[in-house]
C-alpha cells in the first residue's frame, strides 16, 4: 500500500510541474520542504504525501495518517489539525518554484536543501531570488558538514552515516544528497547574488516566526541573506 501511495504521489508531482501559481495576494512567505513543521502566515511547499492530501475530506486525511511516518511524532488529530489547518502547496521543488519574479517577501527552510543535489539546490536557491522582491530574506537550516564530521573521531559513527547514507527506497525524498558547511552554503548563495550573508542562531533573531520554525538545534547550520 505504502509502495502504491508514494507511486501516485510521484504521477501527480510529474504532472504539476510546469504550473505556476497566479492570483496570489503578494509578497509572501514561503516555507520550502516544510514537511510539518509550519504556522500560519506562511505558505508551505512539500512534495509529501501530507500535502497532497491537505485540501481532501478530513477522512482521507485520516486515512494516510498511518503511511507517512507522522505517526512516530503526533497522534492522529494533531496531523489532521496540521494537515487542515494551513497552507500547503503540494509540489515537487527539484522542478523548481512555482511563483513569478518579485512575489515573496521571505523563503526559509529547514532539513530540505540537503535532499537535493547541488545543481537542484543552485537552481532552486536562484528560483528563490528571483521570487524574492529587492531587500527580500531568505533563512536556511541544514544538517551542519562540520557537525557530521566531528562525530567521526568521537567514536560516533553510527550517527555520523546517519546524515549521509539515508536510504529509503519507498520515499526517496528522504535521502541525503549533499550536505554544508557555512562557507559552502554562503559561496553558493553569494554566487547566485544574495548579499549579507551571515551564519543565523537557532530560534533567535527577527526573521518571522523563527521560534516556531526552527526545530533541530544541536546539529544545525542557519544562514540567513538577503536580496
Ligand atoms: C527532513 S524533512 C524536514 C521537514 C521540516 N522542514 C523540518 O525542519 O522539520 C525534509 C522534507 O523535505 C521534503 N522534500 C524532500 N525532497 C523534496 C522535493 N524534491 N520536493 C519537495 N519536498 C521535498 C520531504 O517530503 C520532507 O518533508
Amino acid at each position: 500500500m505504502k509502495n502504491i501511495l508514494f507511486l501516485i504521489n510521484t504521477i501527480l508531482l510529474s504532472l504539476k510541474r510546469n504550473r505556476k501559481l497566479r492570483n496570489i495576494d503578494g509578497p509572501i512567505k514561503v516555507n520550502l520542504g516544510c514537511g510539518l513543521t509550519v504556522t500560519k502566515g506562511w505558505i508551505n511547499i512539500d512534495g509529501s504525501l501530507n500535502s497532497l492530501v491537505s485540501r481532501l475530506p478530513e477522512a482521507f486525511i485520516r486515512l494516510i495518517y498511518r503511511y507517512t511516518g507522522a505517526n512516530q511524532s503526533f497522534d492522529v488529530g494533531e496531523y489532521v489539525n496540521i494537515v487542515s489547518n494551513n497552507d500547503f502547496i503540494h509540489h515537487d521543488l527539484r522542478d523548481g518554484l512555482p511563483f513569478g519574479s518579485n512575489t515573496l517577501s521571505h523563503v526559509y527552510s529547514s532539513h530540505f536543501i540537503e535532499h537535493l543535489n547541488r545543481d537542484e539546490a543552485t537552481n532552486l536557491l536562484g528560483d528563490a531570488y528571483d521570487a524574492l522582491v529587492s531587500g527580500g530574506k531568505i533563512r536556511i537550516s541544514v544538517p551542519d558538514l562540520e557537525y557530521a564530521i566531528s562525530l567521526y573521531p568521537d567514536n560516533k559513527k553510527d550517527m555520523m552515516e546517519k546524515y549521509f547514507f539515508i536510504n529509503d527506497k519507498a520515499n526517496t525524498f528522504s535521502n541525503h544528497k549533499y550536505m554544508y558547511d557555512f562557507d559552502s552554503m554562503s559561496t553558493m548563495l553569494s554566487r547566485i547574488g544574495f548579499r549579507d550573508i551571515v551564519r543565523g542562531d537557532f530560534a533567535e533573531g527577527d526573521f518571522p516566526n523563527v521560534d516556531l520554525l526552527d526545530n533541530r538545534c544541536k546539529d544545525s547550520l542557519f544562514v540567513e541573506a538577503i536580496k
